[in-house]
C-alpha cells in the first residue's frame, strides 16, 4: 500500500470515527489517536516520509497537510454539535428566571361575548336558551306571525328568498328575524314558556351606522297564567339595567308589528351624545329591540286557552346592543375583521 493510500484510509477512518464520538472525552481520545504529534496515526505515518524521494514527497505532504486541516475543522463542527445537543437536553442548567414567550392567545368576536352577556341576563332570570334554523320557511317566518301573502306588512321585512320553487312559489327564505321560534317553540310545547332564541338574520337592506344586512338578534318569549304588560315591561328593564347599568334610560314607544298586541319599540338613550341626538342615533335614542305583548289569535292558533294564558315577546339586536355598550360608532366595523379594532374588546 502506497502512502498516499494510507493516508485515504486514514482519513476515512477517522471521518467515521469522529460521528461515534459523543462527548467532550471522546473528542479528546479521537484527536490524540488521529491528530495526536506523537502517536497519532497521521504522524506515524508520515515516519517515512523521508524514505521517498522529492517528488513523491511533495505530493504527499500536500495532501497529509490537507486531510490535517480538514480533519481538524471538522473536530471543531463536531464539539459544536455536542455543546448543542447538551444545552438543549438540559444537561446545563435553564434560566428559570428568563421571562417565556407569550403564545398568541385568541378571544371571542365582540358580538359573541355580548350574545353570551345576554343570554346570561336571562337565564338568570329563568329563561332557557333553544336555537332554530336560518333557511326558514315562509311559513314560519311570515305566514304564521300574521303576516299573510300580499299583506303590505311584508314590506317591513326586505327579504333574500332562497331560489327554490314549489307550486309556482318560492316558500324558503333566509329568515328576517328570529320570531319564526317563536312558533316552533309553542308548537312543541306548553306553557309555561320562557325562552331565548338567538340567531342569525338577514334582510335586504343598504348599510349605515346602524344596520347591517346581516344581523344577530335575541328573540324571547315567555308565555304563562298571568302575564301582564307589567312582566314584560319589568323583564325588560330589569335586562337593561344589567348590560347597561341602573343610570341608562329605557324608552318604550308604540310599535306595530303584526304578532303582538300592544307593541312596542324599547329604545335607550344614545350613548354617543347623551340623548341630544347625533349621526348615530338621530334623535337621541338607539331601537334595541321590537316587542310585545303575544298576539291573542296566535295563542290561539297554537291550540292555547288565550283566556287563562298570555305572554310578551321580544326580538332584540345584538350588534345594537353592542354598540351601546362599547360606545362603537359604526355597526359595520363588527364585520370588517379588522384586527387593529376586534382586538380591543
Ligand atoms: N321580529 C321583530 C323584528 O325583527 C321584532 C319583534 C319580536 C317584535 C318580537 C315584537 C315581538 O323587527
Amino acid at each position: 500500500m502506497s502512502l498516499i493510500e494510507e493516508l485515504a484510509r486514514i482519513e476515512k477512518d477517522a471521518r467515521g470515527a469522529l460521528l461515534g464520538a459523543a462527548d467532550e472525552a471522546a473528542l479528546e481520545d479521537w484527536r490524540v489517536a488521529f491528530l495526536g504529534r506523537r502517536r497519532g496515526r497521521l504522524t506515524d505515518a508520515l515516519a517515512a516520509l523521508p524514505t521517498l524521494d522529492i517528488a513523491e514527497r511533495r505530493t504527499v505532504g500536500a495532501e497529509s497537510n490537507r486531510i490535517k486541516n480538514e480533519l481538524e475543522a471538522a473536530l471543531e463542527q463536531r464539539r459544536a454539535e455536542i455543546r448543542e445537543r447538551t444545552h438543549k437536553s438540559g444537561d446545563q442548567p435553564i434560566d428559570v428566571t428568563l421571562p417565556g414567550r407569550p403564545l398568541p392567545a385568541g378571544r371571542l368576536h365582540p358580538i359573541t361575548q355580548t350574545l353570551n352577556e345576554i343570554l346570561e341576563a336571562f337565564r338568570q332570570m329563568g329563561f332557557q336558551v333553544a336555537e332554530g334554523p336560518e333557511i326558514e320557511w315562509d311559513y314560519y317566518n311570515f305566514e304564521m306571525l300574521r303576516i299573510p301573502k300580499y299583506h303590505p306588512a311584508r314590506d317591513m321585512w326586505d327579504t333574500l328568498w332562497m331560489d327554490y320553487e314549489r307550486d309556482g312559489e318560492r316558500p324558503m327564505l333566509l329568515r328576517t328575524h328570529t320570531s319564526p321560534n317563536q312558533i316552533r317553540i309553542m308548537e312543541q310545547t306548553e306553557p309555561p314558556i320562557r325562552v331565548v332564541v338567538p340567531g342569525r338574520c338577514y334582510r335586504y337592506e343598504a348599510t349605515d351606522a346602524t344596520h347591517e344586512w346581516m344581523m344577530t338578534q335575541v328573540e324571547g318569549l315567555a308565555v304563562d297564567e298571568g302575564i301582564s304588560l307589567a312582566e314584560f315591561k319589568g323583564t325588560l328593564y330589569e335586562f337593561a339595567r344589567r348590560l347597561f347599568g341602573k343610570d341608562r334610560k329605557v324608552r318604550f314607544r308604540c310599535d306595530y308589528f303584526p304578532f303582538v298586541e300592544p307593541g312596542a319599540d324599547v329604545s335607550v338613550d344614545c350613548f354617543l351624545c347623551d340623548g341630544k341626538g347625533c349621526r348615530v342615533c338621530g334623535d337621541g335614542w338607539i331601537e334595541i329591540m321590537g316587542a310585545g305583548m303575544v298576539h291573542r289569535e296566535i295563542l290561539e292558533n297554537m291550540g292555547y286557552d288565550a283566556d287563562r294564558y298570555t305572554g310578551f315577546a321580544f326580538g332584540m339586536g345584538v350588534e345594537r346592543v353592542a354598540l351601546n355598550r362599547h360606545n362603537v360608532e359604526d355597526i359595520r366595523l363588527f364585520y370588517q375583521n379588522d384586527l387593529r379594532f376586534l382586538r380591543q374588546f
